[in-house]
């Protein structure tokens, strides 16, 4: 008999950056890592076991071989002997909002998966699992403010999220400033795994990670926003010189995207306090606290037209249930 069910999950950003891993094939990070889950956007993917054959469907289209591949794979991992599935997938933010849709889509995916095969799994194996799709997806499973433990051991388990803080312990925005929507020129795991080989400044990175998640979790404990901003700048600055001393370099920002780290820096001259982020692309996403969203988004929006104001998000959820955790 066929079952089918369906999940959500949100996106996350990451304030304390993950950018290396200690293992390939189980996507185990060479450091922890700190993000927010965003509200608004979210994926929503319906699995059905037991199907008549083998099927994906992203948003509205039939997907391309290698997306497919990646997502029967990921179904293996729920049960190797699975019997054929079909996928559905929709996320409501375009894929030209210049996130990152895979962390969303992959802790969707984990948790309707589970579910639909009939298997229990804690909020801690469904993150191991999804970890396994897209290392940040494993992130997303979490509401608000979440730490991705990097974990000791060989085989992963230890390797998963944990939440600091829930939704409703910050209301931060986040902006995000799309300077370009277009595919990455270099993927994560390539350019992670080149950053390592090649990149003089890769271990100071990874020395300073543990002290960037550190101050972060603190700053967000505290409701401490400069101290949020520098941790998180600090972060992003690290990420971004390991990933220009890789060679040949790894450069995923444009002109725009400076001119929008220009304007943050300029609107703190002037007391409005704001922080930037950038990840493997060249959007920017600056994070403010409410009652400076509109006048922040203003100015980004002279650089860049698009420009969307995002609050923090919820946990992943099961269709008809309240939360993930009883899967
Ligand atoms: O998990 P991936 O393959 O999407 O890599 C995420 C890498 C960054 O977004 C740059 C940083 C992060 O921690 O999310």
């Amino acid at each position: 008999m066929p079952t089918t069910q369906t999940a959500s999950a949100h996106p996350n950003i990451a304030l304390a950056k993950y950018w290396g891993k200690r293992d390939v094939g189980l996507n185990l990070p060479a450091m922890s890592s700190l993000s927010v889950t965003l509200d608004d956007f979210r994926t929503r993917t319906s699995v059905t076991w037991d199907a008549e054959r083998d099927e994906v469907a992203i948003d509205g289209n039939r997907a391309g071989d290698a997306a497919a591949k990646r997502v029967f794979a990921f179904l293996d991992l729920v049960d190797p002997k699975r019997p054929p599935c079909a996928v559905v997938s929709e996320s409501n933010f375009p894929a030209s909002a210049g996130l990152a849709s895979s962390s969303s889509a992959f802790a969707a995916l984990a948790l309707a998966a589970t579910r639909a095969s009939g298997r229990k799994r804690s909020l801690e194996e469904l993150s191991v699992l999804a970890r396994q799709g897209s290392g940040s997806a494993c992130r997303s499973l979490h509401g608000g403010f979440v730490l991705w433990r990097r974990g000791e051991k060989d085989d992963g388990t230890d390797s998963h999220a944990l939440p600091v803080a829930p939704a409703d312990w910050w209301p931060l925005r986040v902006l995000v400033a799309v300077v370009d929507a277009g595919p990455k020129p270099v993927g994560s795991t390539d350019g992670m795994l080149r950053t390592a080989q090649t990149s003089p400044s890769y271990g100071v990175f990874v020395r300073d990670s543990e002290t960037c998640v550190q101050e972060v979790r603190a700053a967000i404990l505290a409701r401490d926003f400069e101290r949020l901003i520098a941790a998180t700048e600090r972060s992003t600055k690290g990420m971004i010189t390991t990933m220009l001393g890789a060679r040949p370099e790894i450069r995923y920002q444009r002109p725009a995207s400076m001119d929008l780290v220009e304007v943050v820096a300029s609107l703190r001259r002037t007391g409005i306090l704001a922080g930037w982020t950038m990840d493997a692309g060249p959007n920017v996403k600056v994070l403010v606290q409410p009652g400076d969203a509109a006048v922040v988004a203003a100015r980004l929006r002279e650089i860049v037209p698009r420009v969307h104001d995002l609050g923090v998000g919820g946990p992943a959820l099961v269709e008809g249930q309240a939360g993930p955790e009883a899967s």
